[in-house]
């Protein structure tokens, strides 16, 4: 299973156990959980849920850890930190302001790393399926690298870069043939998958882009999965990258450099995971006597711990065979359990845990059975009300999040010590249709529905305008008598 799966849910790790695999997380008598110093019970009753929340210093410890790792290592090394993992601006331009660069796979994360401060020179522009606009933009703004990874791609970057009298300087990505024994949908470096380029292919590819207009060829790519476990994967795949390397080198054309991809698994449950020394170990050992600038591409290992999706308990519900707790965050804020069967720690906020464990079956609210995030889970006794935390959600949490089943894209807070702020504020329920339009025929015949307002339905000022007002941050106003932060949205 993708994000680790104990053996059986009899297996699975107390949050006693959980909280204190996290030291940014603790358990305080009075407060319940705790963020570095902010509990989330502060945070929902300002914001309500769901609440995407991030430490701060859970990204600043990692990436400190990663960057030690690869520097004992002396070798030449730098981090592009994987855009796609988690794109909100003030992750990007923390991880910026440490020393990473980016590593985009699109025009809009190109916009964001370098809207978030990251210089173009720090950004490489990966991605089986870059449109010629695309193209265009990573010239324009000069990037570093561009990973290519088809001769088609090759060919129309050497005419658009001719045509814009720029040079592109580029890493062509291999495709190793090594399975990353990681979930199927995250592997992305065996022959069969869309990703790279056969090894075959290399040697003769890269000669023919040293011949081309435009084009710089600077060195060769990988990236073989995510989530990826043990040190094996990368060992295998880097060995065919060093003879690629080697192979180019000796027939005289020139390399300065290897893009190795990310894919650092992290423990989602209490599993074994590789750490960056043994990557880093991995790194010198297979590129050592090569000399050359090793680029990295981590997403998950920096920023997956560091995230926690904050929700409360809408329902509980007898099941045939134990409860259904049924959460107000679903699917569509976090998709990696329905999308991966992904396993992800789930925690009650309140004080105290002392409580006997029982299993239960944790629920989204959204019409799919696919909208669980766990079975046979053993908790404490939960209530209607009670606020709990889904753990280990700050990599593809919030940027694979959708507004299925219309429901707004959920606030997002990060923590510092004992400061917090909303970095994103709920998405306000006028905006899931801002953007709609009536086709012209209806809007003709009824000119006062363009804009897709139904004055019937919102009333300005109406009886119902008390439920639909937006309070501070955001938040759907509550009825009267509601507790602050619970049930807040529906
Ligand atoms: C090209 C590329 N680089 C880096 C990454 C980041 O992977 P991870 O978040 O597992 O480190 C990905 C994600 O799959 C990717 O496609």
């Amino acid at each position: 299973m993708h994000g680790g799966s104990p053996p059986s849910p009899e297996a699975d790790p107390s949050p006693a156990e959980l909280i204190a695999a996290r030291p940014h997380l603790s358990r305080h008598a009075f407060d319940g959980l705790v963020v570095e110093d902010v509990p989330l019970a502060t945070i929902a009753s300002a914001l309500g849920t769901p609440t995407h929340v991030y430490s701060e210093a859970a990204i600043r410890r990692r990436y400190a850890a990663l960057s030690a790792a690869l520097q004992a290592t002396r070798l030449d090394t730098q981090i592009r930190y994987a855009v796609k993992a988690n794109d909100h601006l003030a992750i990007l331009r923390l991880l910026g302001s440490l020393g990473a660069g980016a590593d985009v796979v699109s025009e809009g994360e190109l916009a964001r790393a370098l809207e978030a401060g990251i210089p173009a020179e720090r950004i490489v522009f990966s991605g089986v399926g870059k449109s010629r606009h695309e193209l265009v933009r990573a010239l324009a703004y000069r990037i570093d690298q561009i990973n290519v990874e088809s001769a088609g791609e090759l060919a129309e970057l050497s005419r658009i870069a001719s045509e814009l009298g720029h040079t592109a300087r580029v890493a062509l990505r291999v495709n190793p043939d090594v399975d990353a024994r990681t979930h199927a949908k995250i592997t992305t470096g065996r022959g069969q998958d869309k990703f790279g380029i056969p090894a075959s292919d290399i040697p003769g590819l890269y000669a023919h882009a040293a011949t081309l207009p435009g084009i710089r060829p600077v060195g060769l790519a990988l990236h073989i999965g995510s989530q990826v476990m043990t040190l094996a994967p990368f060992r295998e795949s880097f060995a065919v990258l060093a003879n690629l390397a080697e192979g180019i080198r000796a027939a005289g054309l020139p390399l300065d450099r290897l893009d190795c991809g990310g894919g650092l698994g992290v423990a989602y449950v209490n599993e074994p995971a590789p750490s960056p020394e043994g990557l880093a170990g991995a790194l010198a050992a297979s590129f050592r006597r090569l000399g050359l600038a090793l680029l990295l591409e981590p997403g998950r290992w920096l920023v997956a711990h560091a995230g926690l999706l904050l929700t409360t308990v809408l329902r509980v519900k007898q099941g045939p065979e134990r409860p259904f707790i049924v959460l107000d965050a679903g699917m569509n804020d976090l998709l990696r359990p329905a999308l991966y069967d992904a396993w992800h720690g789930i925690v009650p906020v309140r004080p105290g845990l002392d409580e006997p464990l029982a299993p239960a079956d944790v629920m989204g609210p959204i019409c799919e059975s696919a909208d669980a995030f766990a079975r046979r889970r053993p908790l404490p006794p939960l209530r209607s009300g009670d606020l709990v935390a889904i753990l280990d959600t700050g990599a593809y949490g919030r940027v694979m999040a959708s507004a299925y089943n219309a429901r707004p894209l959920a606030a997002e807070v990060i923590v510092s010590g004992a400061r917090w702020a909303t970095i994103r504020s709920r998405q306000p329920l006028e905006a899931l249709w801002a953007d709609e339009r009536l086709p012209g025929w209806e809007a003709a015949s009824r000119p006062e529905a363009a804009h897709c307002r139904s004055p019937q339905i919102f009333p300005p000022g109406g009886a119902e305008a008390g439920l639909f007002s937006r309070g501070a941050g955001a938040e759907l106003a509550r009825p009267p008598g509601l507790a602050p932060g619970r049930g807040a949205r529906k």
